[in-house]
């Protein structure tokens, strides 16, 4: 049989990006040796804090270009101490998304084994939720402008942006999601009630879109009362879809509900395959913890494995998640969820979980 080749671009970032992305390239090698079906070629890029310092620019000129000769990027993290958190994002994350038109972030979120979630009484099953998030346009499109600055008649805008087609894409591939999980249950958040006209748009054109998924059952959530929901009757939210702005918010309440930052995923999808997608653990890049060799990898091989599924490697990708689990399971945990293990204790155990795994 013909090996599959993926070209992956690593883009560890700073902090303990570097570290858990390290970690996720060790395991995804072993997962790969042990499959024997797939081989993955890295491509590895030191775009970070640490450049920008240096160069003045996070990325070369010719980023881009070379992105889009990968099948994927995965991605660490961004961020350092001295450099203010809008220039990082608008230098190195949200170039990358806008230009491959990567317009959908899904967050998976669940209670994963040897973890507690906050939530009194809420056990692993009772929680199971893929927020789909817009990505491309609404409140963090960039339009807007400062005049008069530093004057006492200093004006600030920041204008929301929302399009029939923008909508309308982020909707169809929220209901195909959703369609394509167990419960076909899709909650569709908007604050329509005060912005009346972005998010009104928004509802209708949720209602025209689900006319062609008869068999996804849908229902309407103002977005105070969905961080309501989420806390008080988890069980009764499945797949999630929102504005840029309003699902940045709830997946970080997913993730805490869930009972910890260190291991959730995020994908931020080119649902139409034009560009390669890039998958990143949520979490940012910790610099209380850097160099101490104690960061969690478990998201960034959650991660791992959501990149395994988007391109096409659903065996590996479920072989890869559950070795994770029988880890945690075991209670290999790194500190942040109570344990005493080091990022390489649960990364070797990973490795030999996979080894050992038919
Ligand atoms: P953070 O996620 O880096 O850290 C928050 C807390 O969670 C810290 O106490 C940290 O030690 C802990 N934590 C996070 N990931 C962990 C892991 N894998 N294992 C163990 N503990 C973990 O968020 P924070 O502190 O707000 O931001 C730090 C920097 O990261 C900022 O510059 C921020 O802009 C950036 N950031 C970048 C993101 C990205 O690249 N996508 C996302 C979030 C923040
Ligand atoms: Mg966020």
């Amino acid at each position: 049989t013909q090996l599959r080749r993926y070209r992956i671009a690593s883009v560890p970032g700073d902090g303990i990006g570097p570290e858990v992305i390290a970690a996720g390239l060790e395991v995804l090698e072993v997962l790969a040796a042990r499959n024997g079906t797939f081989v993955l070629d890295v491509d590895h890029y030191d775009w970070s804090s640490e450049r920008y310092r240096k160069t003045g620019a996070f990325m070369p000129d010719n980023a881009l270009s070379l992105l889009k000769e990968a099948d994927a990027i995965y991605f660490g993290a961004v961020g350092a101490p001295d450099v203010p958190d809008h220039i990082t994002l608008w230098g190195l994350r949200l170039p990358i998304c806008q230009r491959l038109d990567q317009y959908a972030n899904i967050r998976p979120t669940r209670i994963f084994p040897g973890v507690k979630s906050p939530l009194r009484g809420v056990e692993e099953g009772d929680l199971d939720w893929l927020i789909v998030r817009e990505n491309s346009e609404g409140e963090y499109s960039g339009h807007g402008g400062r005049a008069h600055v530093g004057l006492p008649e200093e004006v600030a805008t920041e204008t929301s942006i929302f399009t029939r087609s923008g909508v309308e894409r982020i909707m169809r591939f929220a209901f195909g999601e959703a369609r394509k999980r167990p419960r076909k249950l899709l909650t569709v958040v908007t604050k329509s009630n005060a912005q009346r006209h972005g998010l009104v748009l928004w509802d209708e054109i949720a209602a025209e879109v689900a006319k062609d998924f008869p068999d996804v059952t849908w229902d309407k959530e103002l977005v105070d009362a969905m961080t309501f929901r989420m806390v008080a009757k988890p069980k009764s939210i499945d797949t999630v879809v929102a504005t840029n702005l309003h699902a940045d918010i709830l997946s970080d309440l997913a993730a805490a509900l869930a009972g910890s930052l260190g291991i959730a995923p995020t994908g931020n999808i080119d649902p139409e395959r034009r560009f390669p997608s890039m998958f990143e653990p949520i979490h940012g890049s910790a610099f209380d913890i850097t160099g101490k060799g104690i960061a969690n990898p478990v998201g960034s091989f959650w991660t791992a494995s959501l990149m395994l599924e988007h391109l096409g490697e659903t065996v590996a990708a479920k072989i890869l998640i559950s070795a994770v689990e029988q880890v945690c399971a075991a209670g290999i945990l790194t500190p942040d969820l109570g344990g005493r293990a080091t990022t390489a204790d649960v990364t070797r155990a990973v490795c030999e979980a996979l080894r050992g795994s038919n």
